[in-house]
């Protein structure tokens, strides 16, 4: 079995619910702390061993391909004092890492964002994260790594699911399945945003993904869905038809940083932590 070289990054979104931050800056740029929220994504994938980042992008997102590139104006005016070591986290990854992209020129959802990053990633079962999801497990497995774990063993679609209040099933995709072991369901449904009364379970599905790369022939044969998007949930549902998707419930924290209270609790938690 081939090892997971690559991790696609949607992130192409509006980011809607950070208006009017988000107007001329990507969501994925904004900072917890220091770091924008996509290079701690790029970090988690290191983490699992990947250096291939394939980063779907879309108009008003440049600064996310310069942010990882060198910057030699400022590279001069700041090399031998002390904030040179400020960049050292980000010249590592840049040249750990190859960085390639492509761009979704219409916002058709997130199963549509990723059959656009098909050119980038090619017939191999590859890693997703979607950078606004922020997992941190402090010194132990990422959340990817703990995936690519159970994709070694288990070797179809594997999806992170975490528990949530049964009153925010609406804001997520749904599993149900069969218990395989502990911490682990092969999926037999899945809904996307259902009411709670509706709801399948409480397992929500989180913004990390193992995909095969069949997913992009059925991504093309999926119908828009819930919102008139093109649901990789709807997508996924056709391979756990077929018995071939995992629901991984990962170890770690996970903050959704898509949204302000999200984003200001991992505000804290990455303050007091360092
Ligand atoms: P969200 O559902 O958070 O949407 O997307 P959004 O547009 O980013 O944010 P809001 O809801 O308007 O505030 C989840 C992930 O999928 C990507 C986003 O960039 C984000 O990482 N995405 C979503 C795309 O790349 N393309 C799409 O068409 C939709």
């Amino acid at each position: 079995m081939k090892k997971i070289k690559k991790c696609l990054f949607p992130a192409a979104g509006y980011g809607t619910r950070f208006l009017p931050a988000t107007k001329a800056i990507p969501k994925e740029m904004l900072p917890v702390l220091t770091k924008p929220l996509l290079q701690y994504g790029v970090e988690e994938a290191m983490s699992a061993g990947i250096s291939t980042m394939a980063i779907v992008t879309g108009r008003g997102k440049r600064a996310i391909e310069d942010h990882f590139d060198r910057s030699y104006e400022l590279e001069n005016q700041i090399n031998g004092t002390p904030k040179e070591s400020l960049m050292s986290g980000i010249r590592d990854i840049i040249k750990r890492c190859t960085f390639s992209y492509t761009r979704q020129h219409e916002m058709k959802g997130l199963g549509h964002a990723i059959l656009t990053g098909e050119t980038l990633i090619g017939d191999e079962a590859f890693g997703v994260i979607l950078a606004d999801d922020l997992c941190d497990n402090n010194k132990e497995d990422s959340v990817l790594t703990q995936m690519i774990q159970v994709y070694e063993k288990y070797k179809c679609s594997i999806i992170a699911v975490q528990e949530i209040d049964i009153n925010d099933t609406n804001k997520y995709g749904v599993i149900a399945g069969k218990i395989e072991e502990t911490d682990i369901i092969r999926v037999e449904d899945m809904v996307e945003k259902p009411e709670p009364k509706d709801a399948p379970s409480n397992l929500a599905i989180i913004g990390r993904y193992i995909l095969t790369p069949d997913i992009f022939d059925i991504i093309r044969k999926t119908q828009a869905g819930k919102g008139g998007e093109i649901q990789i949930t709807d997508a996924l549902l056709t391979q756990a038809k077929q018995g071939r998707v995992i629901a991984y419930k990962f170890n770690g924290k996970r903050f959704d940083c898509g949204s302000v209270d999200g984003f200001v609790q991992a505000t804290n938690y990455f303050y007091k932590k360092n």
